[in-house]
């Protein structure tokens, strides 16, 4: 390799917001023709354009995008271009000085059957599938593949008629046919401009579930869900969930459905969940396939909720786009803030609060103190695929549901309004949006907009003195933000602090801020550094209640007593802060076992963290989904988070041991709560209550196992042959899967001969086996890297076994030793190779290697290197590895 080589590969050039520039030319119309062969597809594509007046005017370079395809010939304006009247460009070709309307036709080869990287075109089993977001277009044509670009697609699709029946691209179908030698043709047209991401395709013989939906304008749509054969018959809940989406969307937002047709297809090969592609969205199986046997509750939701996401990108998305990557929250943010509300009205909002913050802490914020941390609007990347993060899409999230709160509920949908008014058929900024939100709300929300650019979780400490005599309450209030990568120093940023102020006898008190009657729940404003609150008339005994429902992404220091702590857990009418004060009082609980662990003395769980759960348990008012999630302890995650140094041992076996103290205490409740809510649900009852029962019963299982009394091991093992529904032998399996027994063993070995060819199922099993926290897991997963069934290409196989060691395992990933880190290094070399999108994700957890002790971050950043200094490494992995080194 010559240097210049070696140049290219090891320093990745960087692409930065502050360098956008408009396309030089608009493309009208594309006419792209794929003939689909087992040897060599061909791709031509006809493209009508024309000079881009906001870049300017003259002869200028025309860029397309192209990769990884042999092309084959070049015609502008009918005349065949010859080499030297275009360039070759590192990733793409230049058409030089084309300075009006312009023809091009390009014709192309490209080898779908080899792709394993599943961008562009694809085979996924038998079939041709599409991903083209964010820059797989130009993997299967020459084209600007950039989200500006906006063009009205007709595609014709040929291919061989017995192996490929079904031929699907976006819009309507205009017309079919056949061919000769048993091939057969579809051509579609969609008639909305979109950006090449947006493109999609599929070839198959697949089977199709239909229905359809009327809008509330009266038009109909058909719905179809397409699987390969061997899946139909599950596609009734994802079915189910998009008409209940569909109209959501329509009630909550004024969005209506713009097509008469709406399709889904599910592909076993998939780098992420889904895919809104205009009319036919792609899905990774997993999120789309379900039926009682094979899904648990909570996979019953993940597709509610994804199909959701999906649709609801038809207008947050689709019909209005990004201007370029660097905006991806401005549909990614807003859609998961779509998405989240939609759940939360479908099932109990409480409980979903609780576990999107619990998502945000345990991936987002740990991902916004390490040397990944990026602002929500990025100012820069190398690869945009290791852009769709927790940040981009959680926090974005966050940041949507701040500008809610701060308009509320009415002029945040005026924004809305005003914003599809303004921008529907174009690709615009978060800048945009923001706007809209501002001049609909006569709201400033100009430093609010420090959100987009500035990474990093602020800190948030909250102080108060109560004055007897004067009845007031003084709440001093201050946020920082640690410095992240390339941002040393911070400004505040605009804090909605949900605050009410909880009496003796547990009820909400009427509020005077600062000499104003403020109702019994205010939202008070931080977006100084510092700012003083004066609460009057203020009864002795009251209790500040804070952040309520998460009101913003920051981390609160607030000066709870354990007393206090107490108190909200039991009173605390908001569900999120009364989660989150028992969650406070265990963690500083579970700390303290961690400490006296590491000192040598004996751990033992402190009696109020015992008395709160009692409490708990004992509040008949509490919905049986809500108790669940109050009951469960801080993850072990969570804990090291709030530790200077994450002692994985430590903090494994006191967790451990607070669970099992919980179990051994409560034993008898949490048998008769068990026993009780067994016969209280139908395995088949698919309510929002029947999966909170069954929630709060396995949430008993685990407190029963734990405290490893027989009675607890034979009720999971019953519940596992039982087999009533997914969730109750998931979470059976779970609950004995750190136990080393006979009982696991048995039931893993007979889930796995009852399932091995379901392989999303068996997926389930992996990731068992490897979250295993019993010694030897680690052998068992590379073991089971030879099993029959694990097929090492597949993102769902990987993901399950693999990652479910390194993200689901931190005792045994984490070994002192440095052998998990060794083989997730190994296991990134090798898949990077394939797919380096699934690479970079993999690579992750190695780049926290400065919240851990001197010998793992030794370790882990040699790992880390062993990865940089591979000479062949993607662009994806060099920039996740070399950041964390950095
Ligand atoms: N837009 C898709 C969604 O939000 C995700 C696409 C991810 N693509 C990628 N290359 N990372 O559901
Ligand atoms: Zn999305």
């Amino acid at each position: 390799m010559d240097r210049a080589d070696a140049a290219v590969k090891t320093d990745p050039s960087t692409i930065f917001l502050k360098d956008y520039t408009p396309p030089t030319h608009l493309i009208d119309t594309i006419e792209l023709t794929v003939r689909l062969n087992d040897d060599v597809t061909t791709v031509s594509s006809r493209l009508v354009g024309r000079r881009n007046p906001a870049s300017g005017s003259g002869p200028a370079d025309l860029y397309l995008d192209g990769e990884d395809q042999e092309l084959v010939s070049l015609t502008l304006d009918g005349r065949t271009l010859e080499k030297g009247d275009w360039r070759q460009k590192p990733e793409g070709i230049v058409v030089p000085g084309i300075a009006g309307d312009f023809t091009l036709e390009v014709e192309g080869r490209i080898k779908p059957q080899d792709n394993t990287r599943l961008e562009g075109l694809y085979k996924a089993g038998g079939m041709y599938c599409t991903q083209c977001e964010a820059e797989g277009f130009r993997r299967i044509t020459y084209f600007p593949d950039r989200p500006d670009v906006m063009a009205v697609y007709t595609v014709r699709i040929e291919a061989d008629k017995a192996r490929y029946p079904v031929l699907l691209s976006n819009g309507n179908r205009i017309e079919t046919g056949d061919l000769e030698e048993g091939r057969h043709y579809a051509v579609w047209h969609d008639p909305f401009r979109k950006p090449a991401y947006l493109f999609a395709m599929v070839a198959g013989d697949l089977m199709v579930d239909r229905d359809s939906f009327t809008t509330r304008s009266g038009r109909e749509v058909a719905l179809e869900i397409y699987v390969e054969p061997g899946n139909e018959g599950r596609t009734g809940h994802a079915m189910d969930s998009l008409k209940r989406s569909m109209a959501w969307d329509e009630e909550v937002y004024g969005f209506e459905y713009d097509l008469d047709i709406f399709m889904i297809v599910a592909v076993s090969s998939f780098n992420m969940g889904a895919m809104e592609n205009k009319g036919l969205n792609i899905f990774n199986d997993k999120f789309i396939l379900a039926d009682l046997s094979t899904a648990t509750d909570a996979d019953f939701q993940r597709i509610e909720a994804i199909v959701a996401h999906e649709y609801f990108h038809n207008w947050t998305g689709n019909r209005i786009t990004c201007r370029d990557w660097f905006q991806l929250s401005l549909k990614e943010g807003l859609t998961v803030f779509r998405d989240q509300e939609f759940s939360a009205d479908t099932h109990d909002r409480g409980v979903k609060r609780v576990g999107d913050v619990r998502l945000l802490r345990a991936a987002q914020f740990p991902e916004d103190g390490g040397p990944t941390a990026h602002p929500v609007r990025p100012d820069s990347y190398i690869e945009i695929n290791n852009f769709y993060t927790v940040t981009v899409y959680e926090k974005g999230a966050e940041v949507v549901r701040m500008i809610h709160s701060l308009l509320g509920a009415e002029a945040y949908r005026k924004g809305i309004d005003l914003y599809v008014e303004r921008h529907d058929g174009q690709a615009v900024t978060c800048d945009d949006f923001v706007a809209a939100m501002q001049d609909a709300s006569g709201i400033d929300l100009t430093r609010f907009k420090r959100w987009y650019a500035q990474a990093g979780t602020p800190r948030v400490s909250a102080d108060w003195r109560y004055d007897e005599a004067a009845r007031t309450l003084t709440l001093d209030l201050a946020q920082t933000t640690d410095p992240t990568p390339g941002q040393p120093d911070k400004q505040p940023v605009v804090i909605p602090l949900r605050t009410a102020l909880i009496g003796e006898n547990g009820q909400r008190l009427p509020l005077t801020v600062d000499g104003e009657e403020s109702g019994d729940e205010t939202v008070l404003v931080l977006d100084e550094a510092e700012r003083r609150v004066t609460f009057s008339d203020v009864p002795k005994g009251a209790v500040p209640s804070l952040l309520r429902g998460f009101s913003a992404p920051v981390k609160l220091d607030a000066a709870w007593s354990d007393a206090d702590l107490g108190f909200l857990a039991a009173t605390d009418d908001d569900p999120f802060s009364r989660w989150e004060a028992l969650q406070t009082l265990a963690t500083r609980a579970i700390l303290a076992m961690v400490e006296a662990k590491r000192a040598g003395r004996p751990m033992s769980l402190d009696a109020a963290v015992v008395s709160a759960v009692r409490d708990g348990l004992e509040d008949a008012r509490l919905e049986p989904a809500f108790l669940a999630e109050l009951l469960a302890l801080p993850g072990e995650s969570m804990l090291g988070q709030a530790m200077d140094v994450w002692h994985v041992d430590a903090v494994h076996e006191a967790r451990e041991d607070a669970i099992w103290t919980l179990g051994d205490t409560l034993f008898d409740t949490w048998l008769a709560l068990y026993d009780r809510l067994s016969g209280e649900t139908a395995a088949d009852d698919l309510s929002t209550a029947a999966m909170g029962r069954r929630a709060l019963r396995n949430r008993a299982l685990q407190f029963l196992v734990s405290s490893g009394r027989p009675e607890g091991l034979a009720r999971a093992a019953a519940q596992v042959q039982a087999a009533a529904s997914m969730t109750d032998v998931m979470s059976a399996l779970a609950a004995l899967n750190d136990t080393d027994c006979p009982e696991r063993t048995e039931a893993l070995q007979a889930f796995h001969d009852r399932w091995q060819d379901n392989p999303l199922v068996l997926d389930k099993w992996f990731t068992l086996e490897a979250s295993s926290a019993l010694p030897g897991t680690l052998d068992r997963v590379k073991e089971l890297q030879s099993h029959p069934r694990f097929d090492p290409k597949n993102p769902n196989r990987i993901r399950a076994l693999v990652g479910g060691f390194t993200m689901g395992n931190p005792v045994r990933f984490h070994a002192s030793d440095g052998s998990g880190y060794a083989f997730l290094a190994d296991e990134v070399l090798r898949i990077d190779q394939l797919n380096p999108q699934i690479a970079s994700r993999l690579c992750q957890p190695l780049v926290r290697w400065r919240r851990f002790d001197g010998e793992r971050a030794k370790a882990m950043t040699g790992a880390l290197r062993r990865i940089v200094e591979q000479p062949t490494l993607s662009k994806d992995v060099f920039e996740i590895a070399s950041k964390g080194l950095s």
